[in-house]
């Protein structure tokens, strides 16, 4: 467990020297083992069947904060039918429509950063795609009700990313709520009036079809009986898309650029790439560091039938995961496999289930397109604009934060100088 804690990414390694591709893990608190598997064969397996269940311990922290009509969290028919009805906005014309708010965003973020002086990237990215979440996805304007908003969602995603304000959070909401746990109530409290402020005002002024945030998005669509979200639902699944969408980007995205400016070949060839409008080095360079540096390390299922992994038949109930970094750095599948080499999704993308950083099946990341749309404009827009540098010569190390896998120091950069900004909005 500690081993798990602490040093992940070495744990799983010596997990696969001594038992190959599949094993049990037994984690403290949890009443079953995981199994965890990296064969993709076995994981199309899993993912292909859609009756299996959430894994264990999703609701423990999550239910109190994203509320029970989460489509993080339900099951079954419910699940789907929210998944029908968020998934278009986060996808085609309509997400190509955010791109000059995204790029507005980034734009500023950049003029904010000093000049020839060590800062982390990580919590620059951090500001980013939150900005991003508070104007694309909850579509607030400037004013108040921003001004308000934003500081109280940090101070959430802060809390909820310490693993001491989770366990008193466990501990202490069965006692009555008091300390940290109190507190951080308190700011959800706030967070849901100022939701619901904009949820009500929004309803009354009318016009939603021509807005095109995708809370908007969501007040329109209606399901299969022709029933719209309730504000109470609504409510739920915006700060589902806050806490799976915000943390995860900024992440892979502070991964993205430690991997680039260590490895000089081929950020210049991305550079001369964007330079000539082209977006698939881009694309690859994408691939290749969510393949490298998963930000999320498992995306299980709980078992609703037997499956078969190598000589094992593995019953109904059993807690069953892809180790996902293990699955992208096989050897058999990825030659060289700890080298980060974009060019090898150049001119074919990876296979789906020997790629899994969003998980697969039926509850594959809803914000999976999203996320790489996002970080294509972010990197393009930061690496045009202006020269970055590491600041640390050692690796970077990986360290965990909450549920994500991230840089242990942040990924310090130099600013080196800032170019002119005409070929940061030439590409498409
Ligand atoms: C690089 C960034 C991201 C990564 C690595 C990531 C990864 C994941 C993973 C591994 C899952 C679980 C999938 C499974 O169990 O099969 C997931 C689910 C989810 N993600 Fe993402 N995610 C990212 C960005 C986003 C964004 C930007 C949003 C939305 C704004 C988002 C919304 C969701 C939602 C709603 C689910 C639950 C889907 C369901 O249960 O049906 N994610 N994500």
């Amino acid at each position: 467990m500690l081993a798990w804690v602490f040093r992940p990414l070495p744990f799983m390694q010596q997990c696969r020297r001594l038992y190959g591709d599949a094993f049990s893990v037994s984690f403290v608190g949890f009443e079953r083992p995981m199994v965890m598997i990296s064969d993709p064969e076995v994981i199309r397996a899993l993912y292909a069947e859609p009756a299996h269940g959430l894994p264990p311990g999703r609701d423990t922290i999550l239910g109190p904060i994203l509320g029970r009509r989460s489509v993080l969290l339900l099951e079954g028919a419910d699940h789907l039918a929210r998944r029908r009805l968020m998934l278009p906005p986060f996808h085609g014309e309509r997400m190509r429509s955010y791109r000059p708010v995204v790029e507005e965003i980034v734009s500023a973020e950049v003029d904010s950063w000093p000049r020839a002086e060590p800062f982390p990237l990580h919590p620059r990215m951090q500001a980013v795609t939150l900005e991003v979440i508070l104007r694309v996805v909850f579509g607030v304007a400037e004013g108040p009700r921003l001004a308000r908003l934003r500081p109280l969602l940090a101070g959430i995603l802060q809390e909820t990313a310490s693993p001491l304000v989770q366990l008193i959070g466990i501990a202490t909401q069965r006692f009555g709520g008091r300390g940290p746990w109190a507190r951080f109530e308190g700011q959800l409290r706030a967070v849901d009036e100022l939701l619901h402020a904009e949820i009500a005002e929004r309803r009354s002024a009318g016009g939603l079809e021509e807005r095109d945030d995708i809370l908007s998005a969501l007040m329109l669509a209606r399901f299969e009986d022709g029933e719209a979200m309730s504000d109470g639902e609504l409510r739920d699944q915006l700060m589902t898309l806050l806490l799976a969408g915000h943390e995860t980007t900024a992440t892979a995205l502070a991964w993205a650029f430690d991997l680039l400016l260590r490895n000089p070949e081929a950020l210049s060839r991305l550079r001369d790439s964007l330079e000539r409008g082209e977006d698939d080095y881009l694309r690859a360079t994408i691939t290749e560091s969510l393949r490298l540096r998963p930000v999320i390390p498992l995306a299980g299922r709980r078992l609703a039938k037997e499956l078969e992994v190598g000589d094992y038949t593995l019953p109904p109930g059993t807690d069953v995961t892809p180790a996902i970094w293990l699955v992208h750095t096989r050897a058999d599948v990825y030659p060289d496999p700890f080298a980060f080499r974009p060019e090898r999704f150049l001119d074919d993308g990876p296979d789906t289930y020997a790629w899994v950083p969003f998980g697969g099946g039926v509850r594959r990341c809803l914000g999976a397109a999203f996320a790489e749309f996002e970080m294509r404009i972010v990197l393009r827009e930061v690496l045009t604009r202006c020269e970055l540098h590491k600041a640390d010569p050692a690796p970077e190390r990986v360290a965990r934060r909450n549920i994500t896998l991230s840089p242990r120091n942040g990924t310090r950069v130099v600013l080196e100088r800032r170019r002119a900004a005409q070929s940061a909005l030439s590409a498409a």
